[in-house]
C-alpha cells in the first residue's frame, strides 16, 4: 500500500511567451530513421518536410532532429566534420531553411541536435592535429597526452563507452582521448578556439531560424585536468552508483554551459536541453541553474521497472529535481540509444498494453514530454540479423553488445511491404520487419484503437483540458502494484494498474484509457486519466 494523502510540491513552471517550452510535447525524429525523399534508403529532411501534416495531425509542439551535419557517419552523425552544414545524405543548407520555414507555418518548433564534446576524426582540426607535433595548439584542440610506462600504456584506465580503451595511439606514439568511438575524439574544452567555435555554431543556428538545441553528452565536456584514473566498476552501470567516473559530470562544465546560455538569451525564445545522464538529484539540478540549461531530460522513467512502486520513485525524485531547480521535468520514456519500451516492458501484447499504460502516466505528468518517433506506434524493438548491425558498439564490443540499430530501424508509413512508404528506393539503412504491415501510420491512423489514436487523444487533451493545469502532483492510496496521482490545479487524476488483478477506478469520468475497462475497474497493465 501506498501511503495516502501526500502531496508532491512542484514549483510554479510559469513560462512566459517565449518559453513556450514549459508543457511542451516534443517529437525526436532520428533522421536517418523517419522518412526518405530521395530514394537512397536513409532518411533525408526533405522526408520530415514531407510528413509535416503527420507531425502536425499528431499533435507535437516541437521537434528535435537527431545530427544531420557534414559526417563520415561512423556514430550515425554524432561524429560531425563540420557542424555547420548539411550531409548531403540528408539534404542541404537551404532544405533546412525550408523545413524550418514550414515547420513553423504548421505551428511545430524546430530543435537540432549540438554534438559539443567531440568531432569526427575528419574534421580538419582532427587532421590538422594528427599532421602537428606533439604539444602544438593544433593538438591542443583534443586530449592529446603521452602514454603511461615508457608510453606503451594509456595515459589513464579510462573505457569507452562503446567498449575497450578510451584511448587511441597515434602514428608518433602519443594518445588521444575518445569518450566514445575513436573517430570520435573529444574536445579540449579548455582551449579558446574550442569555445569560440562552438558559439559560432549556436549563431549559425540561431540565425537561420533554429528554436533551440539538444545538447548531446551535457555532462561530458569537462575534464579535470590531471586526468586521474577511474573507478572501473563504474563501467556499463547506468543510473545511481557512488564510483568515481571522472569522464563525466565534472564541475567545470557548468562554466560551459554558461556561455551556452549567454549567447542564447540573445534570441528570445530558444531553449536548450541536455542530455544528462546523472542521477543525483542535486547533482542534475546543478544544470539546471538559470543560467545555464533550460531542460535537462530526467532520464529516471526509461530506468524505471515495470513497477508501480518504481515508477512513483521515478516520478517524485524527478519533481523534486525539477523544484530543486525551479525548471519542469523533461520526460522521455525512450529515445535512440536505448531499448524501445515495448519490448523493454516484455514484449508482444503485454510490452504493448504496459507501453500504452505507461504513455498515458507520461503524458499526464507537468512539464515538458519528448516522444521518440515510432514510440507514437508502439513499435518493438527488431531482432537484426548480424550482417545488418551497423552501431559501432557491435564492433567495439567484440560482438558482446548488439548495439542500438534495434530501436532505429525506419518508420512503417504505409502499404504492405517493406520499406512501407519510408522510402521510394527498396532497400533501408536497416531491413524493416514484414510484419510491420500491422503498425503502420496508415493502418493505424484508421484505427480508433490504436497506439497512434491514444497518442493523438492524449497529446490533444494534454494540451486543450483544463484538467492539466498547475505543476504539483498528490497521491492517492492504491492497492498493491498500482497507483494514482492527482494534477493539483487542473484535477486531472492518472490511474495505473501494474499488479495482476483488476482494481477499482478512483471515482470519475473517465477521459481516456490506455486500454478496454471492465465496468469501474482498471484492468492490470493499463492506466486510464478520470476528471
Ligand atoms: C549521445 C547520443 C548517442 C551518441 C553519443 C556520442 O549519447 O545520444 O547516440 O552515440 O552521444 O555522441
Amino acid at each position: 500500500m501506498r501511503r495516502s494523502g501526500e502531496s508532491e510540491q512542484g514549483p510554479p513552471f510559469a513560462a512566459t511567451d517565449t518559453e513556450w517550452w514549459h508543457q511542451a510535447t516534443f517529437y525526436q525524429v532520428y533522421v536517418r530513421s523517419f522518412a526518405d525523399f530521395d530514394g537512397d534508403g536513409v532518411g533525408d529532411l526533405e522526408g520530415i518536410h514531407s510528413r509535416l501534416g503527420y507531425l502536425e495531425l499528431l499533435g507535437v509542439d516541437a521537434l528535435w532532429l537527431t545530427p544531420f551535419f557534414t559526417s563520415p557517419m561512423a556514430d550515425h552523425g554524432y561524429d560531425v566534420a563540420d557542424p555547420r552544414d548539411v550531409d548531403p545524405v540528408f539534404g542541404d543548407l537551404a532544405g533546412f531553411d525550408r523545413l524550418v520555414a514550414d515547420a513553423h507555418k504548421h505551428g511545430i518548433k524546430v530543435t537540432i541536435d549540438l554534438v559539443p564534446n567531440h568531432t569526427s576524426d575528419l574534421h580538419p582540426w582532427f587532421v590538422e592535429a594528427l599532421e602537428s607535433p606533439p604539444y602544438s595548439a593544433a593538438r591542443d584542440r583534443y586530449i592529446f597526452r603521452d602514454g603511461r610506462a615508457g608510453g606503451a600504456q594509456p595515459p589513464n584506465n579510462w573505457v569507452s563507452v562503446f567498449g575497450g580503451p578510451a584511448w587511441t595511439r597515434v602514428a608518433d606514439e602519443q594518445w588521444y582521448l575518445h569518450l566514445f568511438a575513436p573517430q570520435q575524439p573529444d574536445l579540449n574544452w579548455a582551449d579558446d578556439e574550442v569555445r569560440a567555435d562552438l558559439e559560432r555554431t549556436l549563431r549559425f543556428w540561431l540565425d537561420r531560424g533554429a528554436d533551440g538545441f539538444r545538447i548531446d553528452v551535457a555532462h561530458g565536456m569537462a575534464k579535470p585536468a590531471e586526468l586521474p584514473d577511474m573507478d572501473l566498476r563504474a563501467v556499463g552501470v547506468i543510473g545511481d552508483h557512488d564510483f568515481y567516473d571522472p569522464r563525466f559530470d565534472d564541475d567545470g562544465v557548468h562554466d560551459i554551459h554558461r556561455m551556452i546560455r549567454k549567447v542564447m538569451d540573445e534570441y528570445p525564445g530558444a531553449m536548450a536541453v541536455g542530455e544528462v545522464w546523472v542521477t543525483d538529484n542535486h547533482r542534475l539540478a546543478n544544470y539546471l541553474r538559470s543560467d545555464e540549461l533550460h531542460l535537462g531530460f530526467n532520464f529516471r522513467l526509461v530506468l524505471a521497472e515495470f513497477d508501480a512502486a518504481a515508477v512513483r520513485t521515478a516520478i517524485e525524485e524527478s519533481l523534486r529535481t525539477a523544484a530543486t531547480a525551479d525548471a519542469p521535468p523533461a520526460w522521455t520514456l525512450s529515445n535512440h540509444d536505448v531499448w524501445r519500451e515495448v519490448s523493454r516492458y516484455g514484449g508482444g501484447e503485454v510490452g504493448t498494453r504496459r507501453a500504452r499504460a505507461m504513455a498515458l502516466v507520461e503524458l499526464a505528468l507537468p512539464g515538458v514530454v519528448f516522444v521518440y518517433n515510432g514510440e507514437e506506434l508502439g513499435l518493438p524493438n527488431v531482432d537484426l540479423p548480424d550482417w545488418a548491425l551497423q552501431d559501432p558498439m557491435w564492433e567495439r564490443s567484440g560482438h558482446t553488445d548488439r548495439g542500438r540499430d534495434n530501436c532505429r530501424v525506419p518508420i512503417p508509413w504505409e502499404g504492405d511491404l517493406p520499406p512501407f512508404g519510408f522510402s521510394p528506393g527498396d532497400e533501408t539503412w536497416l531491413p524493416m520487419p514484414a510484419e510491420w504491415a500491422a503498425l503502420t501510420v496508415e493502418r493505424q491512423l484508421e484505427d480508433a484503437d490504436s497506439t497512434l489514436s491514444l497518442y493523438r487523444q492524449a497529446i490533444e487533451l494534454r494540451k486543450t483540458h483544463d484538467a492539466f493545469a498547475g505543476d504539483a502532483l498528490e497521491w492517492y492510496g492504491a492497492p498493491e502494484g498500482c497507483f494514482a496521482y492527482r494534477r493539483k490545479g487542473g484535477g486531472l487524476i492518472c490511474a495505473l494498474n501494474m499488479s495482476d488483478i483488476a482494481v477499482p477506478l478512483p471515482p470519475g469520468e473517465v477521459l481516456l484509457a490506455s486500454g478496454p475497462l471492465d465496468e469501474g475497474y482498471l484492468p492490470p497493465d493499463t492506466a486510464a486519466w478520470l476528471v
